[in-house]
């Protein structure tokens, strides 16, 4: 049996508005939430048992994705009533594992989209001998991450989440979000307390002389937690450029759910994807975006590599460009949205507000 704990507890703070009434790994990426991905993958590669690791908005799991039958494995909850931390989320998740003290068990942030080979990490885990083994991915700046320098052996020298000063930032490879860890690791974090397994955990082993193996692998790898990262990976999970099993329907360049309505006239491009009950407008344009279920696309607006939440609406002829829109907000006709703007749920835009050019239509 191969047994993981994934961390979906998070606030999802810079994923805000999406993340107000649905927590992160529940927001759809590719029409499902974001999380049957990650489980799908994790299926794949034989794991049989999932606990997840709840906290924030932790009811709206379970109601979706039951006891796991449905996925050929077994789904567990464990729900924090005062966050964990990522450590002590593990430790708590630790309860439901049902393995010995030298097994492997797999633990993963429950926000990244990554090509990753699960079973190769499990094997370089148990040939190393590791108390732990990090997935690490090499990035251009790793200043958002957790830097794990290894030397040529793969064993990890130092930890140090988010470097604040430049001397800190030693190395490209990051931690990338998943971890294989000896059972009896785990049971050694200290049980109802917040403990960081960044911050305090890692560092503490290695100071111990634990055996923290680091494996480099440069496949896709996507962290979630920004806007603009979580409209890319739901494009690229339509595409096809990231495989899961989890999409639903044929692969293809968009998808449209059951339900959606698309007028005639109207072009879909880039991976862009069309919740069930979402009507696109005659002539509008909707490239690389996701269009959360029960939203409206005037006609002849303009979307392109942004979110429209559940039930919220875009005018005729606006555009709207990376930008997020959040549940039940109404964006009204010939606005301009760019650039990292943010309209909270069930915020009103009166029509024409908001421009760029210096005309009003
Ligand atoms: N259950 C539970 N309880 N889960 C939590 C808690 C908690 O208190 N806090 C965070 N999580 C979950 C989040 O839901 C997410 O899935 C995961 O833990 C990581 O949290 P993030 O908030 O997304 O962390 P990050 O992206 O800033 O940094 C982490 O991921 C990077 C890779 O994307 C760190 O692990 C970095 O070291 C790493 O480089
Ligand atoms: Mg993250």
């Amino acid at each position: 049996m191969t047994e993981a704990i994934l961390l979906v507890g998070g606030q999802g703070t810079r994923l805000r508005p999406v993340t107000v009434n649905t927590p992160k790994p529940m927001v759809p990426a590719a029409g499902v939430p974001f999380l049957a991905h990650q489980i799908a993958r994790a299926v794949a590669a034989g794991v049989d048992r999932v606990v997840l690791a709840t906290c924030y908005l932790a009811e709206v799991f379970e109601p979706y994705f039951g006891d796991g039958s449905a996925y050929g494995i077994t789904l567990e909850y464990v729900v924090e009533d005062e966050p964990l931390g990522t450590g002590g989320a593990i430790r708590n998740a630790a309860g439901r594992l049902s393995c010995g003290p030298d097994e492997p068990v797999l633990v993963f942030n429950g926000d990244i989209l990554t090509g990753l080979d699960i079973r190769g990490l499990v094997a370089t885990h148990r040939r190393a001998d590791a108390d732990v083994t990090l997935h690490l991915a090499q990035v251009d700046d790793p200043r958002a991450f957790g830097l794990v320098p290894t030397d040529a052996d793969g064993r990890v020298t130092a930890f140090t989440e988010k470097p604040q000063a430049p001397e800190e930032i030693v190395t490209d490879q990051i931690n990338a979000g998943a971890y294989v860890f000896r059972r009896s690791v785990i049971d050694m974090i200290p049980a109802g307390r917040a403990v960081s397994v960044e911050r305090e955990t890692f560092p503490g082993l290695l100071a111990e002389g634990a055996r923290l193996h680091g494996k480099v692998e440069n496949t896709y790898w996507l962290d979630l937690g920004r806007p603009e990262a979580f409209v890319r990976a739901s494009a690229d999970l339509v595409r096809g450029v990231v495989h899961s099993p989890a999409v639903p329907g044929r692969r293809g360049e968009v998808l449209v759910l059951p339900g959606a309505q698309v007028a005639e006239g109207a072009k879909l491009a880039d991976g862009t994807v069309v919740g069930a009950g979402a009507r696109i407008g005659a002539g509008a344009v909707v490239q690389g975006s996701v269009v959360l279920d029960g939203a409206v696309v005037g006609a002849d607006a303009y979307v392109h590599d942004s979110l429209i939440g559940a039930g919220a609406s875009v005018g005729s002829r606006a555009r709207v460009c990376d930008a997020v829109i959040g549940d039940g907000a109404r964006v009204g006709a010939d606005n301009e949205l760019r650039a990292g703007v943010r309209v909270w749920c069930g915020a009103e835009l009166p029509d024409a507000a908001l421009r760029f050019s210096s005309d009003r239509s």
